[in-house]
């Protein structure tokens, strides 16, 4: 029997992993907080997040601040044996803020000034809301710095998540300052980067320059473009001032913000993953995603770990049940909730969060699925709120244990952002959602990857693909390249490497930076009509996009058959010092794309395992390992494998059933799985 050290690092105050929910008490009267604390053990409750969206209680008056009650949420709370996770309360200023600061509130593209009424509902370059927001930070840390209670912080509340980008006149300053740094002070570079040569739009006094606001046609994609990074630069400024604050007043105490990785974009997370104590993600299923849930939470769970450099992180929200922000907010099955969680564990979150403790009977949210639903306790959300308390108990022992990817799909914010913006060839060539499709593809074939951004260290992985990477700079080029060289295998999709940091395109012919290392030159773009699709000598399929290219130095592995480059080769190899470069002039359809990947080199954990079968494994350092067998589908299914599932305790040597839409995690010898 194995002794395990089962106290995560992660966050110091509570041992094993994490369990609990927001908890906004200030929503109700204080007779009920005992029974919340009580109900909360029950469940196994072990951590709240509390005070996010409490400024207007804590703070009733400009520089008037009553604390009380948090005091008593807070003894309440460490004496039902429940750590806290303190907000700074940030993230909403009240009325009376916004009332007497008009000039903090945000303005859209189109110059129409937002209103209070919601939340986020400020300028991130506002230096009111910078001072009251910091004023506030201050004092809760201040006041909560020796609170037995207090296990980490939780800045703000997903920065950006509704006012990630303001056009006011206080903003526009701010943008000139970030681009003065950025170009030198020269605005000569300015105008050369941006290309304003052309239309007309050369600056001749800092003055002149504004963010991209709404204009009589296509802006310019530069401007854009370092809006888009000077954006997420000044919401991250604000975290990092009271990150700092915090830091001064509690050392040892970890701050977090929860990031929202799924299908948020807005801000560049690789800038702020460094900032960060300890990573914390925030998931919602989307019903109406292009890919099915058990991809999303995969997703969200290998981007916030490759964020973390590989560390286990945190799971700060997800659902219990139904959201209430989509067209069709959808329940979960019985079991769902259980199944979902323990997927966020398995790529590396210490515990389960949810957005909410208890359902709210008022306001924007009264209709989100929480801990304790509008019924109470007996109900199939609270039994199996209960259930999933036991099994993180059970799992303790797993915390601080990491998962290992053999295979990075890159992912870069700006470029994104750029290939994104308008006056593009097609408007199908997404890139964020391509990049997730190709991760479900993965998902799908048992193959566990990590994001990684094209300029890191990249020598640990065995395969590195690259779905959409539209812009590149010259030193993550040559990344690639050296990564090739030493022995790699790269995957590239098509319009990759195209245009520099500056969105300005490399000439002599596409894929620009990566036209040696792919030994392939493309002379023209050719975009496919809505919906149409072409054919390869492989058997294959092209949808979206097809490219005039010639093979210079590459194999061809496969040609268009027909469409406007029939006889042009489609998908090219080549080997370059110990690697391989792999470039695909189309997008592949999902099993076609599988097939590629597989032939490339991506090999699932279990072999032959059934489908909708997740399977991923979390190992310690010292070699103890964790098999998470995670059933997405609704029939029973049967894998080959040995241990003890820390779930039930039960013993299996050989077979191991796992029930549909049900979780296995089997404790597993070193080195097995
Ligand atoms: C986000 C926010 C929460 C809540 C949920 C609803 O995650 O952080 O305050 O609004 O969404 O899904």
């Amino acid at each position: 029997m194995l002794v395990c050290l089962i106290v995560s690092d992660l966050v110091p105050r509570v041992p094993g992993l994490c369990y609990g929910a927001d908890y906004n008490p200030e929503q109700w009267p204080e007779q009920i907080w005992p029974e919340d604390a009580k109900l909360m053990r029950q469940a196994g409750v072990n951590l709240a997040t509390v005070g996010v969206f409490a400024w207007a209680m804590l703070e009733p008056a400009p520089g008037r601040y009553e604390f009380g009650w948090l005091d008593r949420v807070l003894d309440t709370l460490h004496a039902a044996g429940v750590a806290v996770d303190l907000a700074t309360a940030t993230a909403a200023p009240p009325p009376w803020f916004s009332h007497a600061h008009p000039g903090a509130m945000p303005v859209d593209g189109d110059g129409r000034r937002l209103t209070y009424g919601s939340r986020q509902t400020f300028c991130p370059s506002s230096p009111a809301y910078r001072e009251a927001a910091l004023a506030l930070a201050e004092r809760l840390a201040d006041r909560y710095a020796d609170h037995p209670a207090l296990a980490m912080w939780h800045v703000h509340n997903e920065y950006g998540c509704h006012n990630a980008r303001c056009y006011c006149d206080t903003t526009a300053a701010a943008f000139r300052d970030w681009l003065a740094d950025r170009y030198g002070g020269e605005l000569a570079a300015l105008n050369e980067a941006w290309g304003t040569a052309f239309w007309s739009q050369r600056y001749t006094a800092w003055e002149q320059v504004q963010p991209p606001r709404a204009t009589t046609t296509i802006p310019n994609p530069g401007q854009v473009l370092d809006f888009h990074r000077f954006s997420s630069d000044a919401l991250l400024r604000l975290f990092r001032a009271e990150r700092d604050l915090l830091h001064a007043r509690t050392p040892g105490v970890p701050v977090t913000t929860n990031m929202m990785n799924g299908g948020f974009t807005a801000l560049d997370y690789w800038r702020w993953a460094g900032e960060l104590d300890l990573l914390s993600n925030d998931h919602y299923i989307v019903a109406d995603a292009p890919v099915e849930p058990g991809a999303q939470i995969a997703y969200a769970g290998d981007l916030t770990r490759s964020l973390a450099g590989g560390a286990p992180w945190l799971l700060l929200e997800h659902s219990t049940s139904a959201v209430n922000w989509q067209p069709r907010n959808l329940a979960k099955a019985p079991g769902e909730l259980i199944r979902h969680s323990l997927a966020h564990v398995a790529r590396g979150s210490e515990g389960a969060l949810f957005f909410q403790w208890r359902a709210s009977g008022a306001g924007a949210e009264k209709w989100h699925s929480a801990m304790l639903p509008h019924a109470g306790t007996g109900t199939k959300i609270w039994r199996d709120v209960t259930a999933l308390g036991g099994h993180l108990r059970r799992l303790a022992e797993i915390a601080g244990s990491t998962v290992r990817a053999e295979v990075a799909l890159l992912l870069d914010y700006p470029s994104g952002w750029a290939a994104e913006g308008t006056s593009q060839p097609s408007v199908d060539m997404t890139t964020f959602e391509e990049i997730r499709r190709w991760h479900a593809v993965l998902w799908r074939d048992g193959i566990t990857t990590d994001l990684a951004h094209p300029g890191q260290d990249l020598a640990g992985y065995r395969l590195v693909l690259a779905p959409a990477l539209y812009l590149l700079d010259d030193t993550a080029a040559a990344n690639l390249s050296a990564y090739v060289a030493g022995g790699g295998t790269l995957v590239v999709g098509p319009y990759s490497g195209v245009v520099d940091e500056h969105d300005r395109v490399r000439l002599g012919g596409y894929p620009g930076a990566l036209r040696d290392l792919l030994g392939i030159v493309v002379e023209e773009l050719f975009p496919l009509p809505a919906g149409a699709a072409v054919r390869l000598d492989d058997g294959s399929t092209g949808r979206v996009w097809t490219e005039h290219a010639r093979a210079v130095n590459a194999t061809v592995v496969a040609s268009y058959v027909d469409g406007p480059v029939a006889g042009r080769p489609a998908v090219t190899r080549r080997t370059a010092g110990s690697g391989t470069a792999w470039y695909l002039g189309t997008r592949l359809p999902d099993a076609d794309l599988g097939r590629l990947l597989s032939t490339a080199g991506a090999t699932p954990l279990l072999p032959a395992a059934p489908a909708q079968l997740e399977a991923v494994h979390r190992a310690h350092p010292d070699g103890r390992g964790y098999l998470f067998l995670i059933n997405h589908g609704r029939d029973a299914a049967t894998v080959t494998g040995a241990g003890t599932d820390l779930l039930t305790g039960t013993e299996h040597d050989g077979q191991v059933p796992v029930p549909g839409g049900g979780v296995v995690v089997l404790r597993v010898a070193a080195g097995d799985g």
